[in-house]
């Protein structure tokens, strides 16, 4: 892993391997940002005008190289776009982006310096984070690596209070390598990330970090009657799990309950996906990879508040023993879910999840799940809805992921959809309604096993939680950690009152 530290020493005399600069579009071309000022000064004036003649705009995900001029101690300048000029200080969101191009652009470099605009916590923050999560690399399977991600990052940082700057390094750290931890749960290959395998891998963590996990195996989730993920588990050789990571602070006055959906494959069960729909499933345990990397990182981070993350684990997969279209469950809490299309198997897991997590009381359920194609078909690639029980909690998170940067929308519940739910069936539901407002019908099924006096939001990462196209910004190719800023960030203000 990318090493980081920060300094508060000049650009120009700092030994590094590549010196990273920012450039925006000002109105009248390309303008250096702040922290750029050292190279400028050694580009005698001309550095604007170099850059430009290399091709730079100061567009975002602009990278250009240029071999420094005399007077700085690195070989090599990277330019690296900002966007639109401004005057009052780059937004958050810009720098992380800019200084995860650098750290993609510098990969099987040993050392860079990244002269960023960095001048309050907040910024230094932003390219400290975006500089670990751009130097990602999963190489797990691959005996040629291609050039290794970037040895060792410098954050220089202008300000004086190097105690705060430290402080937000290490913050940087703490989310960064929980975000990239969730990355390689979600590219592991199925054949290797079971329920069973991932609950150790819970465990694991959990001992290395101080938190209390406890899983109930297929044995302990019959004896407990949870319908639901014994149901989706049951036509796999890979039996279901449900497992607890429970975070605690004596002084905590709030409980946050995060529930994940763990499909660890989808292959449809007997609703079997065709071809071209399933090569990408094993990043159907996104959610409770995030839910498990937030209680981790809330860990690091000593926030005041108890957090606890259910994991509802299992795969889907079609066999003598699956269940079939038609078949009814008893879910956990006793609701009876006549199963139509075994294809739906998020909203069963997670239904057990949350009846269960309500049990202990928390203040707020947040569940996070890729749970519906008619999510991605609404909203894209790159941006989760966000539906609750509430309209404040709503709008809570959907500001929450504006702030950390992450793309999220409000959708609605609308009560016309939960008919078709209830109408047609043997049992209490079905897992099916309405197919028009497929990804409103999910959230409106899970709020069903809401108790009641608790506040529920679902976020449905089915989009941005794996990315299928090139990297971007920060972001790699594959697994993206969607939704785990958002839930720390979130975290941290309950924590903060
Ligand atoms: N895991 C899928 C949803 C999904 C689709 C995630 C694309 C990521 C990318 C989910 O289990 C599913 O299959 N949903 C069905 C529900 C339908 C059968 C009601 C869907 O969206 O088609
Ligand atoms: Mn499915
Ligand atoms: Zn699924």
């Amino acid at each position: 892993m990318t090493a980081l530290s920060v300094s508060t020493s000049s650009a120009a005399g700092l030994r590094a391997d590549a010196l990273v600069i920012g450039v925006a579009k000002g109105p009248k071309g390309l303008v250096p940002a702040p922290g750029a000022e050292a190279v400028a000064e050694a580009f005698d004036g001309t550095l604007a005008e170099v850059l430009a003649t290399l091709g730079a705009t100061g567009a975002e995900g602009e990278a250009v190289k240029v071999p420094a001029a005399a007077g700085l101690k690195a070989p090599l300048v990277l330019a690296v776009g900002l966007g639109d000029a401004s005057e009052d200080g780059y937004p958050a969101e810009a720098l992380r982006r800019a200084a995860g191009v650098a750290a993609r652009t510098l990969a099987g470099v040993k050392k860079a310096a990244l002269a960023l605009p960095a001048e309050s916590a907040e910024q230094i923050e932003a390219v400290a984070l975006g500089a670990l999560l751009g130097s990602y690399a999963f190489g797990t399977y691959k005996a040629e690596n291609g050039k290794a991600p970037v040895g060792e990052v410098t954050v220089l940082a202008s300000r004086k209070g190097s105690k705060e700057a430290k402080a937000a390094v290490e913050r940087a750290v703490a989310i960064g390598e929980e975000m990239n931890r969730a990355r390689d749960l979600v590219n592991t290959a199925p054949n290797d990330l079971n329920p069973k395998s991932f609950a150790a891998i819970a465990q694991a963590a959990g001992k290395e970090h101080g938190l209390k996990v406890e899983v109930l195996d297929e044995k302990a989730l019959t004896k407990g009657g949870f319908g639901g993920i014994l149901g989706v588990g049951v036509g796999s050789a890979n039996p279901p799990r449900l497992v607890k990571v429970a975070y605690t602070h004596p002084k905590a006055k709030a409980s946050l309950a995060f529930v994940g959906k763990g499909i660890t494959y989808d292959s449809g069960g007997i609703s079997l996906k065709p071809a071209g729909h399933n090569e990408t499933m094993k990043c159907d345990m996104a959610g409770a990879a995030a839910v498990f990397a937030a209680v981790v990182a809330a860990k690091r981070l000593g926030l005041q508040v108890n957090v606890t993350a259910w994991l509802a684990l299992a795969e889907n997969m079609p066999s003598g023993s699956a269940t079939r279209p038609g078949d009814v469950l008893r879910m956990y809490g006793g609701k009876t879910v006549e199963v139509l299309n075994t294809d739906a198997e998020g909203r069963l897991v997670l239904a057990d999840a949350i009846v269960r997590a309500g049990e202990e009381h928390p203040d707020v359920i947040v569940d996070v799940a890729t749970l519906t194609g008619a999510m991605v078909l609404a909203l894209g690639n790159r941006t989760f809805g966000v539906m609750a029980n509430s309209d404040e909690l709503r709008t809570r998170l959907h500001e929450t992921a504006e702030a950390v940067g992450e793309q999220s929308w409000p959708m609605p519940l609308p009560a016309d959809l939960r008919k078709g739910m209830v109408d047609t069936t043997v049992a209490d539901l079905a897992n099916m309604g309405e197919r028009m407002g497929g990804g409103l019908v999910a959230g409106l099924f899970l709020k069903e096993f809401v108790a009641e006096g608790i506040d529920w939001a679902h976020l449905d990462i089915a989009g941005p939680a794996f990315n299928e196209a090139g990297p971007f910004g920060y972001t790699p190719k594959g697994g993206t950690a969607s939704a785990v800023r958002t839930l720390v960030r979130y975290a941290e203000d309950v924590a903060a009152g």
